[in-house]
């Protein structure tokens, strides 16, 4: 990394990078700061070649990230809250991001957290977290896209119940609503996400930003125009060498290596 961030530890493991938002005193609670540093973060890595695939996580074993830091709400004018949502979005940052992010629950995935984990393309979670979108208890909404894209993954009315009870549901029951992918023992939870990650940093990059483009666009646009921006990017698959290497590799009987970005 060539910036110094306080709130933030980057490390990297090969081709996957792992981002910890670093506050476990605060139950990883998004200040200003540590929204602003995450999104440099993804700002660096995304011109990064040597990483193709992040994990994003919470520091220590208690929370992925407990919400936006509600000390920071105690004085804020409408006017000052809606510029710093506008102006550097972590949850745009992660939405935007090109190359495939995992969320990696560790424990409270809650407010904000669970708008991050929900921005980010995978989620697997510890059999110890928990998840909520607890704003309603404090006489506000979710802001992060919480009332969208929780709605788009688990449907109306599992993300009404949430959203409006407030209530928090453990790991197992957001498998069972289709909020996380996986659930997997606590201490199994960092070696199971990377083996995740390094499979998906072995496929073609290329292929990869263009996958998940098509896929986002299934909830932003109607089947029709989908289905035709899809075969757009399908088609343009085949002026990457990656396509030619894809293909040669499987009809020659051995692995892909998928090189540069
Ligand atoms: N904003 C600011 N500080 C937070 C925070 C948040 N969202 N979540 C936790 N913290 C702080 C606590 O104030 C406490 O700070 P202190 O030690 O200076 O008093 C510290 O983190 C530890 O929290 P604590 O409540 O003692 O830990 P816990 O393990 O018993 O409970 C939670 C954890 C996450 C259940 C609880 O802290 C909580 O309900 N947090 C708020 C969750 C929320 O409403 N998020 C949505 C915000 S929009």
């Amino acid at each position: 990394m060539s910036q110094a961030y306080e709130t933030i530890l980057v490390e990297q493991r090969e081709r996957v990078a792992i981002v910890t938002i670093n506050r476990p005193d605060k139950r990883n609670a998004l200040n200003i700061q540590t929204r602003a540093e995450g999104a440099a973060v993804l700002d660096e890595l995304r011109g990064d070649t040597s990483v193709r695939v992040v994990v994003l996580t919470g520091a220590g074993d208690k929370a992925f990230i407990a919400g936006a830091d509600i000390n920071e709400f105690a004085t804020r004018t409408a006017i000052t809250q809606r510029e710093v949502m506008l102006e550097r979005s972590l949850f745009n940052a992660i939405d935007g991001f090109p190359k495939p992010i995992i969320a990696m629950v560790n424990g409270f995935c809650l407010g904000g957290g669970c708008e991050v984990a929900l921005a980010c393309d995978i989620r697997v979670a510890s059999e110890k977290a928990s998840f909520g979108q607890p704003e309603i208890n404090l006489g506000i909404i979710p802001g992060g896209g919480g009332t969208q894209r929780l709605t788009r993954l688990v449907g109306e009315g599992k993300a009404m119940e949430m959203i409006l009870t407030g209530e928090i549901i453990d790991a197992q029951t957001a498998l069972a609503i289709g909020l996380v992918n996986h659930v997997v023992p606590a201490d199994q939870l960092e070696s199971k996400t990377l083996e995740m990650a390094n499979r998906i940093a072995d496929k073609s990059p290329i292929a990869l930003r263009l996958a998940k483009e098509a896929v986002k666009l299934a909830s932003r646009s109607n089947l029709d125009e989908g289905l035709r921006r899809e075969v757009d990017l399908f088609a343009l698959c085949f002026s990457s060498e990656h396509k030619d290497e894809g293909v040669k590799a499987f009809l020659e009987k051995r692995k892909p290596e998928f090189k540069g970005k």
